[in-house]
């Protein structure tokens, strides 16, 4: 009896052994451990035995001889599981060893970069940088500005208006802006005088796209307002930017022009080293009605403005000769940049 015990233990473990899967393991114990199991099947016999001594050796061989297999099927369990996680895990790793020589980075937009690089420029300047809605109200982007409704200068925006009535906005008269402009009147009523800030941003006007136009593009609005700020001052801030942002061997100017919400206005140009001028943006003193528009009293204060677009700069930075090329996100046209 205890040699057919032990023959049928040795069976078994070696059963277990050979098992190559999780479900064969889990076959095998219902199999080697089952009522009809092999050591099941001893266990019945034991009655059989002449003595109690006989009894209890074959009794307790049967149990070591279960016990035995019982581990042996949970560790081969485990050996299995362990394999299975380790085949996986090889399935479904990636090889990135021919991303280790080179690897390939992206970098920002060229008009993100010119549009970050004037806003460390400005910001060396002492200025800092303020924000405003996409979609303004026309008291914002017009009337606050000295165009008030019928103002021939609106109808050089080329506006485009929205349903949509934000908060405070009435329908009908609610836009997207046309240039950073609104920034200054919401910075005046946000902020207490002294106000250095630049407001880089988003615009919009109903243009049809060609080589030098987009409906959506960008625009850095500059706003002083402190006591005794002069026409000096301005022109100062305008030659230090050009410095700063172009380089030493750059200069700059101002011609006089018209904005409505500026008085006097002017129109900024720089000087090349090559000696040849490039317009850049429109600029002046803060018109007294701006500043009243901005809860400001014109005794008081005064300031200056200017706004220029951001991306017509990179586009003659980079002598880009068609504005549109910009964005149809061309990898091999952004790549050069
Ligand atoms: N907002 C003007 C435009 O979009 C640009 C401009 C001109 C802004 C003169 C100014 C300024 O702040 O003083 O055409």
């Amino acid at each position: 009896m205890i040699d057919e015990i032990g023959a049928a233990r040795e069976t078994a473990l070696t059963q277990v052994a050979a098992a190559d899967s999780l479900e064969s393991v889990t076959m095998l114990g219902t199999q080697l451990l089952g009522k009809k199991g092999p050591l099941a099947q001893l266990k019945t016999k034991l009655g059989g035995l002449s003595t109690v001594d006989e009894k209890k050796a074959a009794g307790s061989a049967v149990n070591e001889a279960i016990q035995v297999v019982t581990a042996a099927l949970e560790f081969r369990n485990i050996e299995l599981s362990e394999a299975a996680l380790a085949a996986r895990v090889q399935f479904e790793s990636i090889d990135l060893t021919e991303y280790a020589d080179r690897p390939t980075r992206g970098h920002a937009h060229v008009v993100t970069q010119a549009w970050e690089r004037l806003e460390d420029v400005f910001i060396g300047l002492g200025f800092q940088v303020a924000e405003g809605p996409e979609v303004e109200t026309d008291w914002h982007n017009f009337e606050a500005l000295n165009m008030g409704e019928g103002h021939p200068a609106r109808g050089e925006f080329d506006t485009l208006f929205v349903d949509h009535a934000p908060a405070g906005g009435q329908p009908g008269r609610t836009l997207l802006r046309t240039h950073t402009s609104p920034v200054q009147i919401r910075t005046m009523l946000e902020q207490e005088p002294p106000i250095y800030i630049v407001a880089p941003g988003r615009v919009f006007r109903r243009d049809t796209p060609d080589a030098t136009h987009m409906p959506v593009f960008h625009q850095i609005e500059g706003l002083v307002i402190d006591r005794n700020i002069t026409m000096a001052d301005l022109a100062g801030t305008i030659e230090a930017f050009t410095k700063a942002f172009f380089g030493a061997d750059f200069s700059s100017r101002l011609r006089p022009s018209y904005f409505p919400f500026t008085e006097p206005s002017a129109e900024f140009d720089i000087q090349r080293p090559d000696g040849s001028w490039l317009e850049l943006g429109g600029c002046g003193m803060v018109h007294p009605n701006v500043l009243i528009a901005g809860g400001l009293d014109p005794e008081q204060w005064s300031g200056f403005a200017f706004g220029f677009g951001i991306d017509r700069m990179a586009v003659m930075r980079h002598q880009v000769a068609d504005i549109r090329d910009m964005y149809v996100n061309d990898i091999r046209f952004i790549e050069q940049f």
